[in-house]
């Protein structure tokens, strides 16, 4: 095993798109917090410290043509497969640099964002510090940091698991990837003669079956990092307030809502709290939180009430997420079920239904104008969390109903990716400009879209099952893999179907497809 500071580099990580890390929504969650988010139209710039393979970077980059990205990374497999991925997408704004933090290059300037993720529990405190050095270089004032990482006490019953997993990992031979295999394998075999630790904890008996489904190579980079650990919030937050950077809010866009994930019964314990650190930890026990993402900010700049939001950050627009959203709805957010009734909601998904509005624009409306504009902005924000609302970097295109013609995708790295990782074994994220972030498709809708655009929808479901059967991939009917070839081919055209009246609308909504 090959390590840079007790990091492994001696096998790859996997590609993914993370959302959160889009401008689009630290701007949101800043801007719900009373924080002035940064300025963005102008252009800005943003900068992702271990970017990986970099999809989320590339893909951002693809989505905020006005922005700059720069991504670092010590693994030079990784800045390699960056680079190559922005010259198949035609990217001129990322710039991809391989070096550790500390060894960032000193011209890097100032930057709007910084985002870090998969890095603050895998890393040693010495690169904990040299991280905390760079923001307190590059980090611009009232600009933005995300940190994510393993959170106590939802951790606290697994922690074991990483122990036992990377202490065998230590014993066995060959790269990271056999190691972690066998690690697993050594797992699984006490946790099915019911060793004591997993009687006990049936939690993390559960958890096992979930490794089990993961990608070696994420499992190597998530468990063998010799410096591996889980943290309190308090503890994360003491770090960055120590290095003077203050708690803005956390993603997703729900966890700044304590009512939304909290039974009813703690709630008196919430009102009664003022502090939001102490707010924060109740509710990560409250909930068992297991993972955070956090946005911190150098010398946040507060927006006194709604009237100074509505003035300074008022650049966001928000749509009903799925067209045809009705009343009451209902959102699971992990502990609560909450449900989204009552004449004001029903006003927002008529003023949102099928175009997008500025916070400004919905306030000053007819049907909202006797409402306080902090409760419209309460209930807008509320719904973004409960995913009854999308929020987008800028107005998003009317297109209603059903969607005919020919589909192409306007976005070239949207085209390089459709074309390298359809039927990739993974979900791939799509470029909106208009949104400015990536929306996900798998990768069976990636052959199809890819399909689409090159040769049209006659026929469509038979290319897709030709390729599927050249690829050697079979379809999963619940649970069970299909392998009739009849079955697959009436599976496929299905999945088509569906993909041509609800996906493609879905995605020209967003403008990552064109038709007619
Ligand atoms: C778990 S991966 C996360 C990658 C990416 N952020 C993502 O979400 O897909 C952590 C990344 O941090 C990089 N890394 C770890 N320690 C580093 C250091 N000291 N300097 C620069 N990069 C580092 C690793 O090479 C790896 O690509």
């Amino acid at each position: 095993m090959t390590a840079a500071a007790g990091y492994i580099t001696d096998v790859t990580y996997v590609p993914g798109f993370y959302a959160h890390m889009a401008p689009v929504a630290l701007r949101h969650v800043a801007a719900l917090n009373r924080v002035a988010p940064p300025r963005v139209a102008e252009g800005f710039r943003y900068l992702e410290l271990g970017c990986g393979l970099g999809r989320s970077l590339t893909t951002l980059a693809a989505a905020n043509p006005h922005g700059q990205f720069v991504g670092i990374d010590v693994n030079a497999e990784h800045t390699a497969a960056v680079e190559r991925d922005v010259a198949a997408g035609g990217l001129r704004n990322v710039r991809v640099i391989n070096a550790a933090f500390d060894a960032a290059p000193a011209d890097l300037g100032s930057f709007d964002f910084i985002a870090l993720h998969g890095i603050w529990s895998w890393v040693s405190p010495q690169v904990r510090e040299d991280v905390l050095r760079v923001l307190d270089r590059h980090l611009a004032p009232g600009g933005l940091v995300l940190v994510s990482y393993n959170a106590l006490p939802g951790w606290a019953h697994l922690q074991p698991i990483r122990g036992i997993l990377r202490h065998y990992a230590a014993l066995r031979q060959g790269d990271s990837v056999q190691r972690i295999k066998d690690a697993l394998a050594y797992v699984v075999y006490i946790r099915d003669k019911h060793a004591k630790y997993f009687e006990d904890n049936p939690r993390a008996a559960a958890y096992v079956d979930a490794l089990l489904t993961q990608d070696a190579k994420y499992l190597a980079h998530e468990y063998l990092n010799e410096h591996w650990t889980s943290f309190y919030v308090a503890d994360v937050a003491a770090a960055f307030g120590a290095a003077g950077l203050p708690f803005v809010g956390s993603l997703p866009v729900h966890t700044n809502f304590w009512d939304l994930c909290v039974r009813p019964e703690f709630q008196e314990l919430f009102r009664t709290t003022t502090n939001r650190l102490v707010t924060e930890a109740h509710k990560d026990f409250c909930a068992n939180t297991a993972f955070r993402w956090d946005i911190f900010s150098r010398q946040p700049r507060t927006l006194a009430d709604v009237e100074a939001r509505l003035r300074e950050a008022d650049d966001l627009h928000f749509r009903v997420a799925r067209p045809g959203t009705t009343l009451p709805w209902q959102a699971n957010l992990g502990v609560v079920t909450s449900t989204v009734q009552g004449p004001l909601y029903q006003a927002l998904l008529d003023a949102l239904g099928d175009r997008s509005l500025r916070l400004s624009e919905i306030v000053a409306a007819e049907p909202f104008r006797a409402t306080r504009p902090d409760d419209v902005a309460r209930a807008v924000d509320a719904g973004v969390a409960m995913g009854l609302f999308e929020v987008a970097a800028g107005p998003l295109p009317d297109v209603t109903g059903n969607v005919t013609g020919r589909v192409s995708v306007p976005d070239a790295f949207n085209r390089a990716l459709i074309a390298s990782e359809a039927l990739g074994g993974r979900a791939i994220a799509l470029a909106s400009r208009h949104t400015g972030t990536g929306h996900s498709i798998g990768d069976l809708e990636a052959v199809m879209l890819h399909e689409l655009c090159e040769r049209g929808r006659d026929g469509v479901a038979d290319r897709v099952s030709a390729r599927l059967a050249t690829s050697g991939r079979t379809l999963q009917q619940q649970g069970r893999a299909v392998t009739d070839a009849t079955e697959q081919a009436q599976l496929v055209a299905q999945a088509c179907d569906t993909f041509l009246t609800t996906s493609v609308p879905a995605l020209a909504r967003l403008g990552i497809v064109a038709t007619g």
